[in-house]
C-alpha cells in the first residue's frame, strides 16, 4: 500500500547542509544555513535561556499536560513584547504553538475553516509559506514584493496587486527582517498598506520570526503595531526560534486580534480544537523558558543585551559585505540597509554552483545568503570569492 506514495524531493536547504558537511576543503563557508551563528561558528544558547532552564529544573512542579492553549503567562508576555501599546486591551485569542511554523499552520487551518479562500503572498517569500497555505486548502496568489536585480521593494506594484484583492482575502506580511530578501517596508509604506487592508476588508496575517535581529526589538515590531492599530481583525504568528535561540524547542504562538471579547472566545475555541485534532498540545519547555525570562527583569535585560550584541554583529558584517561587493556590483550597496540574517543576491544558478565547486562557498540556488553564517575573519576572503565570478 505504501507504494502508492511518490518519493518527495529532499529539502534543498537540508541537502545543502549535507553537502557542506562532507566537503573536506579548508576554508569552506556555509552561507546557506538558516540559524544565527557567532564568531566561533556556533549557534549559542542565550545566557538567559540557560539561567531560566536551571531555574525550571529546580522549580517545575509537574509534567502533567499543559492543555491545547499552552502557557497563558508565556502568551501574555509574548503579546506584550511583539505588540506593545498597540496590543494592549485588545480582545485577543491566543494559542501557544510548536514554533512559528505551527502558528502559521494553525492560522491557515483557521482561515480554511472560516471560509477564507485566498491568501496573497509577497514574492519571493520563505518557501514554507506557500506550502503551508496550500496544504491547508487555501489558494495562494503571489504579489510582487522584491526585485532581485535592482534590490528594491516593489511597493507600487504590491499596492496595485493588493487593490485587486477581494474582501475576505488574507494577506501575508513579514513583520521585519524579511526572509529571504532582508528588505522591509518603511513606516510610511506600513501605514499605506494597513489603510488599504482596512479599506478593502482584507485579513492580514503577520509573520514575526526575527524580532530583535533588524533594527532593534521595538523597531522590528513597529510595522506590525501600525497595522494592528488600523485594522479591525488580524492574525499574528510569532516564532521564538531565532529571537530566543530556541529553535529545537519548537516555541511560538498564534494570536487573533478580534473585534470583541465574544469573538475572541470563539476563535480561541476553534484554534484549540484544531490543535487538539492535530498535535493535541504544544511542548512545554521553550514557552516556560520564555515566560521565565520575560517575567524576570534581570533575565530579560540580559537576554536583550545578548540579542543586541548579535544584531550588531550582523550589522557590522552587512556593512563590510556591502562595501566589498558594491565595488563590483553597485546595486549591492543595498545589503547595508537590508535587515536581519538574509539577503538575496542577484546571482545565476551557474554562479552559485561555481562558487560551491571552485571556492567551497555554499548557498542555495536562489542566491540567498545568511549574513550570520559569516565570521568577521572570513569576510574579506568571501568577498574575494564573489569578485572572482
Ligand atoms: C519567515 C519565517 N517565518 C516562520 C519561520 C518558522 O520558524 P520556526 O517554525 O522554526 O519557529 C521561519 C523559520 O525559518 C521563517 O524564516
Amino acid at each position: 500500500m505504501f507504494d502508492a506514495l511518490a518519493r518527495q524531493p529532499d529539502d534543498p536547504l537540508l541537502a545543502l547542509i549535507g553537502l557542506f558537511r562532507t566537503d573536506a576543503r579548508a576554508g569552506k563557508v556555509d552561507l546557506g544555513v538558516g540559524v544565527y551563528r557567532d564568531e566561533t561558528g556556533a549557534t549559542p544558547i542565550f545566557r538567559a535561556v540557560k539561567a531560566a532552564e536551571r531555574r525550571l529544573v529546580e522549580t517545575q512542579p509537574t509534567k502533567a499536560y499543559v492543555g491545547p492553549e499552552g502557557n497563558p503567562v508565556f502568551l501574555d508576555h509574548l503579546w506584550t513584547l511583539t505588540t506593545g501599546e498597540a496590543g494592549k486591551g485588545r480582545a485577543t485569542a491566543a494559542l501557544q504553538t510548536p514554533g512559528g511554523s505551527g502558528a502559521l499552520r494553525l492560522a491557515a487551518d483557521l482561515m480554511a475553516l472560516m471560509g477564507t479562500r485566498r491568501i496573497w503572498l509577497g514574492l519571493p517569500s520563505w518557501p514554507n509559506h506557500a506550502a503551508i497555505f496550500k496544504v491547508a486548502g487555501l489558494e495562494v496568489v503571489g504579489y510582487p514584493f522584491f526585485d532581485v536585480p535592482s534590490q528594491t521593494v516593489l511597493f507600487d506594484r504590491m499596492m496595485e496587486a493588493l487593490s485587486g484583492a477581494s474582501a475576505g482575502d488574507a494577506v501575508l506580511l513579514h513583520a521585519s527582517c524579511h526572509n529571504p530578501t532582508g528588505a522591509n517596508l518603511t513606516d510610511d509604506q506600513w501605514r499605506a498598506v494597513s489603510d488599504l487592508i482596512a479599506a478593502r476588508g482584507l485579513l492580514p496575517l503577520v509573520d514575526i520570526a526575527y524580532q530583535g535581529y533588524g533594527r532593534g526589538l521595538e523597531e522590528d515590531a513597529a510595522g506590525l503595531r501600525t497595522l494592528l492599530s488600523a485594522v479591525p481583525e488580524a492574525l499574528v504568528a510569532v516564532s521564538c526560534s531565532k529571537s530566543f535561540g530556541l529553535y529545537r524547542e519548537r516555541t511560538g504562538a498564534i494570536y487573533a486580534a478580534c473585534g470583541n471579547a465574544e469573538t475572541a472566545l470563539s476563535v480561541r475555541s476553534n484554534l484549540a480544537s484544531l490543535a487538539r485534532t492535530n498535535y493535541s498540545m504544544p511542548p512545554d519547555h521553550g514557552a516556560a523558558v520564555v515566560a521565565t525570562i520575560l517575567g524576570d527583569a534581570a533575565l530579560k535585560a540580559d537576554w536583550m543585551a545578548e540579542l543586541e550584541t548579535m544584531r550588531q554583529r550582523i550589522t557590522s558584517i552587512r556593512e563590510r559585505l556591502a562595501a566589498g561587493l558594491s565595488a563590483r556590483w553597485q546595486v549591492l550597496t543595498a545589503i547595508r540597509a537590508q535587515e536581519g540574517m538574509f539577503s538575496l543576491l542577484p546571482l545565476e544558478e551557474a554562479d552559485v554552483m561555481k562558487l560551491r565547486a571552485e571556492h567551497a562557498l555554499y548557498m542555495p540556488a536562489s542566491g540567498r545568503i545568511n549574513i550570520a553564517g559569516l565570521k568577521s575573519a572570513e569576510v574579506d576572503a568571501v568577498i574575494e570569492k564573489f569578485l572572482s565570478l
